[in-house]
Formats: structure tokens, C-alpha cells, sequence
């Protein structure tokens, strides 16, 4: 499952990370680096530990994903993120949304970014589209605080556009840290731009969604935005087809799969 186009997306993202760590501590005032640091460090082992706090069923420690373990917490990206102004969007935001849920989640939903909603209250998916959303977990006998959710830009596009590139590429380093924090068994890409940015493709959501796609040994499962199915109806095509979706992200995580009827 694993392509050269994922690893080499990963590559570019950690490239990304270190620059934009590298530019933090020049801003922070660090002119250089001590030539003893500068030495290949041993490669630090570091014991997985099943997340026993989590409610649903056991983190899958076997599984192998090439996505580097992170020694850094959520707390730690959330407060290198500071009062960011690495795009544009940093000016016209209120609040910044870094993410919520759960740090040790199984299960990680990605949007594209925040609205007016999640702008004004500094969280991820509290609008209407978040209602969707809440649906969704409720559905697949989840909590919101099981899974974690986060998205591709931290800050609300103006009229809440699709993020720009230069916006993504920006956040994207950011987005990688948390999921090399949280290191989740099963990604959701909600939408377009979620999905196009993790996958790095133009390819449509139609194409990408009901399989599972490679993000860095992690599997990725495209589907539709929930303010897609807002615009669409509560019992519509589009709204079993996330349910299909949903269907295969609880199996993969050896959960149990409600039964759900269509009403006809
Ligand atoms: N839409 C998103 O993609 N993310 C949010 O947080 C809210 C709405």
C-alpha cells in the first residue's frame, strides 16, 4: 500500500517541519548551533504503551506505520504555534483552532478549516457543520472525546473559502506534528481540501472516498465534508455513502458496526 509519492510527501512534509522549527528558533533569537549538537544522536528508543485510558476497544501497538513516533505533546506544537502569522490568515482570524479531542485517539477526523462558529470559540467543528459531525461519531458509537479532530488550516479563511496553497503549505508542518503526536490507526480526510492536501493529489473526493489510502503507514479514509451533507439532506446518497465510509474505519479498527436502515 505504501507508494513513493506518500513517502515522498512525508519527506517534503518533514522538510517543512524542520524549516519552519529552524525559523522559530532564529526568530526566538538562536543565531547558531553548537557543533557537539550537530553529532547524529543514537536513535532513541521509545516503549509503546497502549492508550489504557481509551474507552473503545485497545490501540493497535503492532501496527506498522512509518510515520515517526513524536516525543512531542499536543500542548508543546499548540504553544510553538504561538500567535501565528506564518500566512495571511493569521490577520484576519479571532481565534486560532489547533485541535481537541483525544491526544491518544484511535481515530483522527481532519477538516479543511475552521468557520465562523469554531473562529469565534477557538474550537474545531462547534458550527453547523460540526453538528454533522457530532452526528457522525454518535452514529459509529463513538464520543467526541475518543476521536480527535483537527484541521488542514488552524485559522478561518475569509467567507470561509477553500484554504490556498500557500496557506496549507504553511499550516501543513504544524498538521504533521499533531498527527505524529497522536499517531492515530485510522485517519478521516473530511472533504476536498483534507483529502487533497494529506494525499497530495488533485484527484476528486468522488474518486478518492470508500477505500482506504496510504498516509505514511497510516490508513487514510477520504470522505465528504459534513457541510456537504448539510447542503444535501439528512437521508441522501451522500449521507450513506460517509455511512459506508464509516462502516470500514470501524472495521479496520475491529469496532462494532451498528446497524443503520435507510429510510425509504
Ligand atoms: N469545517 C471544517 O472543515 N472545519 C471546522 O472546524 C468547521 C467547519
Amino acid at each position: 500500500m505504501k507508494t513513493c509519492s506518500n513517502r515522498h510527501s512525508t519527506q517534503s512534509l518533514m522538510f517543512a517541519s524542520l524549516t519552519a522549527y529552524l525559523q522559530d528558533l532564529q526568530e526566538s533569537g538562536v543565531d547558531g548551533i553548537p557543533t557537539e549538537l550537530m553529532k547524529v544522536p543514537e536513535t532513541v528508543i521509545v516503549p509503546l504503551q497502549a492508550a489504557p485510558f481509551y474507552p473503545v476497544g485497545e490501540k493497535d501497538v503492532t501496527s506498522d506505520t512509518n510515520l515517526p513516533a513524536s516525543l512531542e505533546s499536543l500542548e508543546y506544537i499548540r504553544k510553538n504555534l504561538g500567535d501565528c502569522q506564518r500566512c495571511k490568515l493569521g490577520a484576519t482570524r479571532k481565534n486560532l483552532v489547533f485541535g481537541s479531542g483525544n491526544p491518544k485517539a484511535r481515530l483522527v477526523f481532519v477538516g479543511e478549516g475552521p468557520g465562523a462558529d469554531e473562529d469565534a470559540q477557538g474550537e474545531p467543528f462547534v458550527g453547523d457543520a460540526g453538528k454533522i459531525l457530532n452526528r457522525i461519531i454518535a452514529a459509529m458509537e463513538l464520543k467526541r472525546e475518543d476521536v480527535y479532530i483537527c484541521n488542514v488550516v488552524k485559522c478561518r479563511p475569509p467567507q470561509n473559502r477553500p484554504p490556498e496553497s500557500d496557506e496549507v503549505i504553511a499550516c501543513s508542518p504544524f498538521l504533521l506534528r499533531q498527527l505524529q503526536s497522536v499517531k492515530p490507526e485510522v485517519i478521516v480526510a473530511l472533504g476536498t481540501s483534507a483529502a487533497q492536501a494529506l494525499l497530495q493529489t488533485k484527484v476528486p473526493i468522488s474518486k478518492l472516498r470508500s477505500k482506504f489510502h496510504d498516509y505514511s503507514g497510516i490508513p487514510l479514509m477520504p470522505t465528504y465534508h459534513p457541510s456537504y451533507l448539510l447542503r444535501s439532506g439528512g437521508n441522501s446518497d451522500s449521507f450513506w455513502s460517509v455511512w459506508d465510509d464509516m462502516t470500514q474505519v470501524l472495521q479496520l479498527l475491529k469496532l462494532p458496526v451498528p446497524n443503520k436502515s435507510r429510510k425509504r
